[in-house]
This record gives structure tokens, C-alpha cells and sequence, in this order.
């Protein structure tokens, strides 16, 4: 059996937990590749709603093993407190909930030194969810981290307290006020948390299981231009978002791996900073976030919004090698007369159809119009009934990718998911 990988193709918040959460029934493993909990991933069903953040988005279905993986960096603190809300909702869910022995953990001093970083660069500063992502990955590449494997060794104290320190002598250069004291206690009651868990070798767990021809589907986190090498560089987070994150983040080897499921939204959104090409400042902008409610899972941040950028979106297919394509948030474009789509870049007087290096502000979007829709669609069950002017939209973002939409999200209940036939 392969891996299929499910990931966003924009800048996050694509839906992928609501997405994960509908075709878990389909899997055996829902398993986290990358990322920690700068995500949040929001699932909704009738009443219920909830937003993850470190944990997949299988959790709340009845035979999904959830796993994070090797790649995902961990915060005990906040996973000690996704826990505890999910044990008032689930507690059976938590039986079904294993971590990967080689999981980065992210220090309280690695969220200090994130927000101290940040301070430092004023105005070029990134926009970071502050949750410790970009030191916990440098400490990791840099051969200084500590992993959940390390939990369990009699000198885990003594391995916290030196890497603590070099934090606190790095952080001597900056002019950043700060107590950890508290976070400290907590992060510790948090460490505890983790033991209870099944602590597996991931690598081993995923592969024996794929050879046992279960069906695992991995969950990526943050979107495929934020990716740390294909990114809109520096405004990126500093993990690989990309489909072969999924190889390193599991230890699957890329031949194993089979469907890549790409998600975007009808429109783009950011939040943070860094490049947006199509971002609209008028009263579409305004539009798209009303009706979407574009505000940030994680930190409440509005997000910023624009028109579906083409090029973009056939680079984020090329490099992920996306088979089937998600479109969510199709209902948000409901009662727009026109809306656009850039198809093209101009810089320099000259127009291209790639995403440049110099993935920048001063890159005009060349724009194509569609016509817009009139009816809401969220209670649409089939394909056939959606608006003309929707699947025109649909037809011609299939031949631009080469790539065809599996599924039209038209809501954010698990309920409104149009499978095409
Ligand atoms: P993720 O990070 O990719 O999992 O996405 P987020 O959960 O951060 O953001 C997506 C937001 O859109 C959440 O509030 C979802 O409940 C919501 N959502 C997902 N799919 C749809 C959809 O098709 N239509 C609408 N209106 N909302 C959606
Ligand atoms: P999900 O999984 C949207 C953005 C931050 C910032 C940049 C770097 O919910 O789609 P970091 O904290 O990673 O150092 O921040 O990346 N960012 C996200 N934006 N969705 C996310 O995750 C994000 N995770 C990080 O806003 O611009
Ligand atoms: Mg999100």
C-alpha cells in the first residue's frame, strides 16, 4: 500500500483539517508530517467545533490511529492542553493518539527567542505565530534539540538546563524583557503528559504498517508557499511543507508515495507578513473576509485576502506532484457579480507565467474576470446543480493545472463536501 499525502497549496488555512477529518473513515493512520503548533486546523460537525493544532485530524473518528511524526516539533505545554480538551469531548480518542520518539520539542526558551527575533527585525519582521517554530527547527538542524526520546534518559534535566542556557546567553544580545518561570513549571507538568503516551518509532510503525496494506493518509500543515525552500522566502515557516516533507517527516520512502491531494481555496488568503501579489485593499478584499471569517485559527489575526492566483497555484502543483486537486471555500464566492483570477505575472514590462525569484511586491497580477453567482450553495449536495459560472471556474482551473477537482467544498461542516463522480 502507498501513502497518500494531503497538503495546502497557498499560504495555510486551506481547510485541510475539515478536508482530513471527512476522508478519515477512508484510513487507517492520520499521521502529522511537519509543522507544530503555529497550525491550526479547524474541524466542524452540526454543533460541534474545534481547532487543533499539534494533533491530526483524525482524532475524533472511531478507528483512525492518529500519529505525529518525526518531523513535527512539539510544545508540551500546549499539547498538555489540546489534550485536556479533547479528554472532556473524547477521552477514548487519546488511546488512539501516538508520538514519534524523534519529535523535536520546542523549549519555553525557543518561543522567547522566536518573539525576541521578531522584535529585533521591526518592520521586516515575519509575522511569526511566536509559538517557538523557527529556533526549535534551527536547534534541530544546528545538532542541539531535544527529542521526546530524550524524555525518558536519566539526564534529561541536565541536557534542558544546558541547551536553556545557551538560549538565555543568546538572548543576553537582544534588549527583550521576559519570565519564564511559570511557562517552566508548566512545560515540565507537560513532559509528564507526554510519557503517558505510546512513544513509537515512527518510521518503523508507518512502513510496517503500509506493508500490511493499511491505508495512511499523511496530514501537512501550513501551505506550500510558505514552505522553507519553495516559499516566498523569508516570509516562510521553517519546516517543508511540500509533498516530500512527507517522506522525510515520516521516514516513507518517495517511492511509496501515492495520491498527492492538493488543497487551495477559491480565493488566497495570508496571515503575517511577506509577498501577496494578488491581495486586494477594496470592498472584494472586505468581501472574501466577511464571508469567509478569514481570521487566524491559531492567533486571531485577520487574515489578509485576494484573488485565486494561477501561477502560484501550477507551481505549488509542480513541486508537490498533486494528483488530485480540493477546492474549498467555493460558497464564499456566492454574490459576487465578477471576480478574477491572475493569470500571469508582469515585472519589469515583461510578462511571465512563473513564480520569480524576486517573489515580490512589484509584481502586477495580469487578471482574467469570471462571472459571478447569485444562490449560496452550502446546502448543495451535488456537482450537477452547482452554478454554471462555478463550473466554468472549475473547468478552467482543470485545464491551467492539468489536475482535476476531486472535491468542491462549499462549507465548513463535514456535511458540506461535494465528491465529484
Ligand atoms: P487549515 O489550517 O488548512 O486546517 O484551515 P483553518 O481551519 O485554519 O481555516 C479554514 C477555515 O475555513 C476554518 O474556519 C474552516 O472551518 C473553514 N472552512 C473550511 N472549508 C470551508 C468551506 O468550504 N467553506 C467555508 N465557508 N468555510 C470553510
Ligand atoms: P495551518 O496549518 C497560516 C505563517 C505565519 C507567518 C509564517 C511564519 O493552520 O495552515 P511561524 O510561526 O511558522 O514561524 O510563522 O507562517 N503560518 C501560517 N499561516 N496557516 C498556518 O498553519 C501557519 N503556520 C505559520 O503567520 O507568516
Ligand atoms: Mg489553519
Amino acid at each position: 500500500m502507498k501513502m497518500d499525502v494531503l497538503l495546502g497549496l497557498q499560504w495555510g488555512d486551506e481547510g485541510k483539517g475539515k478536508i482530513v477529518d471527512v476522508l478519515s473513515p477512508e484510513y487507517n493512520i492520520i499521521a502529522r508530517f511537519q509543522g507544530g503548533p503555529n497550525a491550526g486546523h479547524s474541524l466542524e460537525f452540526g454543533e460541534f467545533k474545534h481547532v487543533l493544532h499539534s494533533i491530526p485530524s483524525g482524532i475524533f473518528r472511531d478507528n483512525t490511529i492518529n500519529v505525529i511524526g518525526n518531523g513535527v516539533v512539539l510544545d508540551p505545554v500546549i499539547f498538555m492542553n489540546e489534550i485536556s480538551k479533547i479528554k472532556e469531548i473524547k477521552p477514548d480518542a487519546l488511546k488512539r493518539l501516538y508520538l514519534s520518539r524523534k519529535i523535536h520539542l520546542i523549549l519555553p526558551t525557543h518561543k522567547i527567542l522566536d518573539g525576541a527575533s521578531e522584535a529585533a527585525k521591526g518592520k521586516t519582521k515575519i509575522g511569526s505565530t511566536l509559538k517557538g517554530i523557527g529556533p526549535t527547527y534551527m536547534d534541530k538542524t544546528g545538532r542541539n534539540g531535544l527529542r521526546i526520546g530524550d524524555i525518558l534518559e536519566g539526564n534529561f534535566i541536565e541536557r534542558y538546563n544546558f541547551l536553556k542556557n545557551k538560549h538565555l546567553d543568546i538572548l543576553k544580545q537582544y534588549d527583550f524583557q521576559f519570565d519564564i518561570t511559570d511557562q517552566e513549571k508548566e512545560w515540565f507538568e507537560g513532559i509528564e503528559i507526554m510519557k503517558q503516551f505510546k512513544i513509537i518509532d515512527g518510521a518503523y510503525y508507518i512502513n510496517n504498517a503500509l506493508n500490511e496494506n493499511k491505508k495512511v493518509l499523511a496530514e501537512g500543515a501550513q501551505g506550500t508557499l510558505l514552505d522553507i525552500e519553495f516559499g516566498s522566502y523569508p516570509f516562510v515557516t521553517s519546516s517543508n511543507t511540500v509533498s516530500a516533507g512527507a517522506n522525510i517527516g515520516l521516514g516513507v520512502p518517495p517511492g511509496k508515495t501515492g495520491d498527492v491531494i492538493g488543497i487551495f481555496k477559491s480565493y488566497c488568503t495570508r496571515v503575517g507578513s511577506g509577498p501577496f501579489p494578488t491581495e486586494l485593499f477594496d470592498k472584494d478584499g472586505e468581501f472574501l473576509a466577511e464571508k469567509g471569517h478569514e481570521f487566524g485559527a491559531t492567533t486571531g489575526r485577520a487574515r489578509r485576502c485576494g484573488w485565486l492566483d494561477m501561477p502560484a497555484l501550477k507551481y505549488s502543483v509542480m513541486i508537490n506532484g498533486v494528483t488530485k486537486l480540493i477546492m474549498t471555500k467555493a460558497d464564499v464566492l456566492s454574490g459576487l457579480k465578477k471576480f478574477k483570477v491572475a493569470t500571469a505575472y508582469k515585472i519589469n514590462n515583461k510578462i511571465t507565467t512563473e513564480v520569480p525569484f524576486e517573489f515580490n511586491d512589484d509584481l502586477e497580477p495580469v487578471y482574467k474576470e469570471f462571472d459571478g453567482w447569485d444562490i449560496e450553495i452550502d446546502n448543495m449536495d451535488s456537482f450537477d446543480n452547482l452554478p454554471k459560472e462555478l463550473k466554468t471556474y472549475i473547468q478552467f482551473i482543470e485545464e491551467e493545472t492539468g489536475v482535476p477537482i476531486w472535491i468542491v467544498s462549499v462549507g465548513p461542516d463535514r456535511k458540506e463536501t461535494i465528491f465529484r463522480n
